[in-house]
């Protein structure tokens, strides 16, 4: 039957391939609740449209960190795409490429940073993981510099993994025949099997766990590469990451495959721009699987999105042409949300395109409402406060009153 959307991948994914693959791609940390989470508080925003605007001719492309890209939708760091597809990463980066898009390759690829670059020209980030041994790290950036990459994507959300149930049950290992091929030559390559997780105990092994600010520093001082910091949820951390150099924010949880129970990406994207003031872009990762979501992280103040998910299960459907098809798929969705919209460029799209369930109640866009209108709104927010401080008093005198009570 014809794909007609990107979310039908997964279930050609689920038959295709081993379990053991299946559950490491598809999973999320513990109850899996953002995992549900970054998909269902898209659906909690909605479209402010707006009409009779000449949408004959739109226009996606943008520049991401200088570099000019076709449209706003690239593609995150995943690990291990060989397990997916034979093919792996040489066949993201290929899709990636004729779509005039960025691939974000992880660290732990199993094909190396000359070998997908190998593949012919287009714009390459490169995912890094922090060791403990520096000196692989220093290397490994060298290396993906010289193969022309052309900024870092450095995760900070990952000191120990997440844990991942179905890959405690099903003791999951990287097959025999792929290693991580970065590390190959220095013998951080094969993952050993464990009784739990053989990933989990990989990262407890070789992964840095004192990472901090200062290591960003350090970072700089050994790449010219730009770097993103991946891994932003809070507006303190944003302002942390700029501070310490940050040429960009991604906002992500990891695919929920980290610490349960954060928020959405989504709902954590508006709080991130505020705190980031337009000194740095601030991107997203995190559920995006329609058009119409890539346009309400925009609306929210991203300056692009990335997917990871519908790559692995695409690859693992029809390879280099099924990341294609996603990505054209995606394309063809936020052109015409864009056009229902009333949008023609991307600077278009505005905040008062969509409304989420944390705006102020309100019958105008914020930018028009009144004098009358404004005045009432504050008027709202005092007494609000008035409340609960009202509410605050009354507590405490019954705390004062118990106390008292039992010290008669
Ligand atoms: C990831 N992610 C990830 N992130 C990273 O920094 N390095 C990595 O090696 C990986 N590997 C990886 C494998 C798989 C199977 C998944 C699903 C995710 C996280 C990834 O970059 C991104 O943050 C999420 O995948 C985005 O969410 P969606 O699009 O999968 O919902």
């Amino acid at each position: 039957m014809e794909v007609t959307n990107v979310t039908e991948y997964q279930a050609i994914a689920k038959e295709k391939l081993p379990k053991m693959a299946y559950d490491y791609y598809a999973s999320g940390a513990e109850d899996q609740w953002t995992l549900a989470e970054n998909r269902n508080a898209f659906s909690r925003i909605l479209f402010r449209p707006r009409i009779l605007i000449d949408v004959s001719k739109i226009d996606m492309s943008t520049t991401v960190l200088g570099f000019k890209i076709s449209m706003p939708i690239m593609i995150a760091p995943t690990a291990f795409q060989k397990m997916a597809h034979p093919e792996g990463e040489y066949a993201t980066a290929r899709a990636a490429s004729a779509a005039g898009t960025i691939m974000t390759l992880s660290s732990w690829a199993t094909s190396s940073v000359e070998e997908v670059a190998s593949t012919g020209p287009g714009i390459r980030f490169f995912q890094l993981y922090v060791y403990k041994d520096r000196n692989v790290v220093a290397q490994l950036v060298r290396r993906a510099e010289r193969a022309g990459f052309k900024a870092i994507a450095l995760t900070v959300d990952t000191p120990r993994l997440g844990r991942r149930e179905a890959d405690i049950k099903n003791r999951f290992v990287l097959p025999p025949f792929l290693t991580l091929k970065n590390f190959d030559g220095l013998d951080l390559g094969k993952m050993d099997q464990a009784n739990d997780s053989g990933l989990a105990s990989y990262v407890a092994g070789q992964i840095d766990r004192t990472l901090s600010w200062k290591d960003v520093k350090w970072l700089q001082s050994i790449t010219s590469m730009l770097i993103l910091v991946k891994g932003v949820i809070t507006a303190e951390d944003t302002r942390l990451a700029i501070q310490n150099g940050a040429a960009g924010i991604i906002v992500s949880n990891h695919g929920a495959r980290q610490l349960d129970y954060v928020p959405s990406t989504i709902m954590a994207l508006e709080e991130v721009v505020k705190a980031a003031q337009g000194r740095v872009p601030v991107f997203l990762d995190g559920g995006v699987r329609r058009g119409t979501d890539v346009f309400k992280a925009l609306a929210l103040g991203a300056s692009g999105i990335f997917i990871g998910r519908p790559v692995v299960f695409s690859l693992a459907a029809e390879g280099e042409a099924g990341v294609k098809k996603v990505l054209q798929m995606l394309r063809d969705e936020f052109e015409l949300t864009m056009a229902l919209s009333g949008c023609r460029s991307l600077k278009e799209i505005t905040r008062d395109h969509i409304m989420t369930e944390w705006d102020a109640p309100r019958t105008l866009p914020a930018a028009r409402i009144n004098e009358e209108g404004r005045k009432a709104l504050t008027d709202l927010d005092e007494e609000k406060r008035f409340r609960s401080e009202a509410v605050e008093e009354l507590e405490r005198k019954e705390e004062e009153f118990v106390a008292n009570e039992s010290e008669l």
